[in-house]
C-alpha cells in the first residue's frame, strides 16, 4: 500500500525535478496529481514513464490526500498550505512562509530527522532555503565531533534558484551580448547577471544584509544548534543549476583536516571529491541532476583557532529543495504514517 500524492507548482523547476525524484526513488505511490495555477491547466508534466495532465490548484479538493510537496511562492503558499493542512494532507513546503514558525518543523533529514514528530501542530513541514541545506549537510557532523562556535560562509547561487524567470533571463542576455539589437534590460534580477555577479538575493535588511543572508543565519540555528554563529555573503552568479559555497568554520576543538575529511566521507548525502591536483574538486556543472552535496578543498585556516575551510556544491533544485522535500516525505512516511 501506498500514498497518494500531490505536487503543487508541477510546472515550476522544483515541481518538475520534485516529480522526477518521486519516480527515480520509488517512493510508494499509489495516486499522484500534478497541480499549478489555472493558467497551465492542461499543461503536461512527466512522473517517470508515465505522463500527468496538471490540474487547477484553485479547485482541487485535498480530501484523502495523504500529503502534499508545496512549489509555489510564498503569497500563494499562504492562500493554499492551510486549505490543504486542514483538510488532513500534511504539507511538506518549500516556499519560506512557514521556516521560522516554532509550531513547525524545518528539517533536513541527514540533519534533525527527529523533529518529523512536531508536524502534528499545523500539519505542516517546511523545507529549507537552498542555501542552507547543502551547508547544514556539510556543518552537521563536523559541529557533531568539534563544537561549531563561528562559520562565515560566501555563496555562488546559481539563477535557477530564482525559479523559471530566472533561468530564462540569463539565457536571453547571453544571447543579447552576441546580439546587440536585442537587448534584455534586468528584470528578475537587479542587474544584469549574464558575464557577471550580484552581491544582492532577495531584500535587504535594516542591518545592511539581505534576506537570503539572514535566512542563512536562522535556519542553521533552527535545524542544527541555536548556539553557532554565523554571517553570510550570498551572490548571484550566471549558472543555471548549482548553488557553491566557499566555508569557513571556526570550532571550540582541534579538528584535523584529514580527520574532517574523513567525517565527510562517512556521513550521509555527502561525497567528498578532495584531491590537490587540477580538476581534483567538484564545480555545479557535474553536480545537476546529483542527489549528494559535494566536498572539496578540504584545508586547515590556520589564521584562526581551530579553523578549517571548505568548499560545498550541490544541486540546488534537487538538495537545495525537491530532493529534500521528498526525503522529508520518506521520513514522513517510514516515521509517522507508517502506510508504505
Ligand atoms: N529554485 C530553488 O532553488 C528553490 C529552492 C528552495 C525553495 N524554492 C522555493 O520553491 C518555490 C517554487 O520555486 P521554483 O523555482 O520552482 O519557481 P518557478 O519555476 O517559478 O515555478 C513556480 C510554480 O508555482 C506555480 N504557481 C505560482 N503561483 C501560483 C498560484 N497562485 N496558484 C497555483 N500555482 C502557482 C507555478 O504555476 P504556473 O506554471 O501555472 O504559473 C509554477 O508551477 C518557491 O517558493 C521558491 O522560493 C526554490
Amino acid at each position: 500500500m501506498g500514498y497518494n500524492v500531490v505536487v503543487v507548482g508541477a510546472t515550476g523547476n522544483v515541481g518538475r525535478e520534485m516529480l522526477n525524484i518521486l519516480a527515480e526513488r520509488q517512493f510508494p505511490v499509489d495516486k499522484i496529481a500534478a497541480l499549478a495555477s489555472r493558467r497551465s491547466l492542461g499543461t503536461e508534466v512527466s512522473f517517470g514513464d508515465k505522463t500527468l495532465t496538471t490540474e487547477d490548484l484553485d479547485t482541487f479538493d485535498f480530501t484523502g490526500w495523504d500529503m502534499a510537496l508545496f512549489a509555489i511562492g510564498s503569497d500563494a503558499t499562504k492562500k493554499y498550505a492551510p486549505v490543504a493542512a486542514k483538510a488532513g494532507c500534511v504539507v511538506i513546503d518549500n516556499s519560506s512562509l512557514y521556516r521560522y514558525d516554532p509550531d513547525v518543523p524545518l528539517i533536513v533529514p541527514e540533519v534533525n530527522p527527529q523533529a518529523v514528530h512536531g508536524y502534528a501542530k499545523k500539519n505542516i513541514i517546511a523545507n529549507p532555503n537552498c542555501s542552507t541545506a547543502q551547508m547544514v549537510v556539510a556543518l552537521k557532523p563536523l559541529h557533531d565531533r568539534a563544537t561549531i562556535r563561528r562559520v562565515v560562509v560566501s555563496t555562488y547561487q546559481s539563477v535557477s534558484g530564482a525559479g523559471k524567470e530566472g533561468m530564462d533571463e540569463l539565457w536571453d542576455q547571453t544571447k543579447a551580448v552576441y546580439n546587440p539589437t536585442a537587448e534584455v534590460p534586468p528584470k528578475k534580477f537587479q542587474k544584469q547577471i549574464a558575464f557577471n555577479v550580484i552581491p544582492h538575493i532577495d531584500v535587504f535588511m535594516e542591518d545592511g544584509s539581505t534576506k537570503e543572508e539572514w535566512k542563512m543565519v536562522a535556519e542553521t540555528k533552527k535545524i542544527v544548534d541555536p548556539a553557532i554563529k554565523l554571517t553570510a555573503t550570498c551572490v548571484r552568479v550566471p549558472v543555471f543549476v548549482g548553488h557553491s559555497e566557499a566555508i569557513n568554520i571556526e570550532f571550540e576543538e582541534f579538528l584535523d583536516e584529514d580527520e574532517a575529511r574523513d567525517i565527510l566521507r562517512e556521513s550521509p548525502g555527502i561525497m567528498v571529491i578532495d584531491k590537490r591536483e587540477d580538476g581534483g574538486y567538484a564545480t555545479p556543472v557535474e553536480c545537476v541532476g546529483d542527489f549528494a552535496t559535494f566536498i572539496s578543498r578540504i584545508r586547515q585556516d590556520s589564521t584562526i583557532e581551530n579553523g578549517l575551510n571548505l568548499w560545498c556544491v550541490s544541486d540546488n533544485l534537487r538538495k537545495g529543495a525537491a530532493l529534500n522535500a521528498v526525503q522529508i516525505a520518506e521520513l514522513l512516511g517510514r516515521e509517522v504514517l507508517k502506510k508504505g
